[in-house]
């Protein structure tokens, strides 16, 4: 069977943070099956190895790691086991973030612990995991970062005010991010998803809500997490090698830009 070396990826090591559940779990196995060497990352430390474990019986080469993102020493030890055990990071995928446990709420009644919080996971842990992959990426002169946005910031959705603000923030951090390490043929860009199904989401919202803000895409459908992964395998494979800092918003064409 032939293949374009564009699109391929087998072989590249990805670390995929928040790999554990949700929208993540559905990249690391979609990697996996493109024939990439999988790290699943997630604070949830058992349902990352539940997710390696599955995907090595599977025959596939995969790493579950216990992580929080906001914390300096364990963003380091993600990476430093992603070295010991595949030898380099040539994509990392910023994924993991706190959305679907947050009640969604007037922006008067959100904790002031719990704002900071938001924006210790969302933005310090990505800029955290960025730092902590950047000298690997830097002597391999390669290296691939996603950063996962929402497509909030196109919409400017309320009720989670903290959430929408991080994931702004994830934007203007890659857009910035890419001018600082271009010169090492790092490429740094985002997905911003749309209101997407996945398996934590659809427990913490209703069906109705689901529906509701689903509509008025041109394709009209329920989005689910495996639409997000045309769209990041693309921003993780030579590909897209000549393109930074930008932002694809996957929405099935509800906010366009
Ligand atoms: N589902 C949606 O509707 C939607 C829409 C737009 C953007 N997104 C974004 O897509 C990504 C995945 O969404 P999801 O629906 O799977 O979200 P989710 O909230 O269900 O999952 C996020 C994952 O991150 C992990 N996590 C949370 N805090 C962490 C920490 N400190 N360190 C490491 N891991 C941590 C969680 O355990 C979970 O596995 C998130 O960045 C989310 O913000 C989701």
């Amino acid at each position: 069977m032939s293949s374009n070396p564009r699109f391929d990826i087998a072989g590249r090591t990805v670390i995929v943070t928040g790999g554990g559940k949700g929208i993540g779990k559905v990249y690391a196995e979609e990697f996996a099956k493109a024939g990439a060497q999988v790290v699943a990352a997630d604070i949830d430390a058992a349902a990352a190895k539940a997710v390696a474990d599955r995907l090595a019986a599977d025959g596939h080469a995969a790493l579950g790691l216990g992580v929080d993102i906001a914390n300096e020493q364990a963003a380091q030890a993600m990476t430093q086991a992603t070295l010991d055990r595949f030898g380099a990071i040539d994509i990392l995928i910023n994924n993991a973030s706190l959305m679907s446990v947050l009640p969604r709420r007037s922006w008067l009644e959100i904790p002031i612990d719990e704002w900071d919080r938001v924006m210790e996971v969302n933005l310090r842990g990505t800029f955290l995991c960025c730092r902590a992959a950047f000298p690997a990426m830097k002597a391999q002169g390669h290296g691939k970062i996603v950063n996962i946005s929402s497509s909030r910031f196109f919409e400017g959705t309320p009720n989670r005010l903290h959430y929408t603000t991080s994931k702004a923030g994830v934007i203007g951090f890659t857009r910035a991010l890419a001018r600082e390490v271009g010169a090492f043929g790092i490429t740094v860009n985002a997905v911003a998803p749309g209101l997407t199904a996945s398996d934590t989401q659809v427990q913490s919202t209703s069906g109705n809500y689901l529906a509701a803000r689903g509509s008025g895409r041109a394709i009209d459908r329920v989005q689910v997490p495996d639409d997000l992964v045309g769209a990041v395998m693309f921003l993780a494979s030579p590909a897209s090698d000549f393109m930074t800092g930008q932002t694809l918003l996957v929405d099935g064409g509800k906010a366009m830009h």
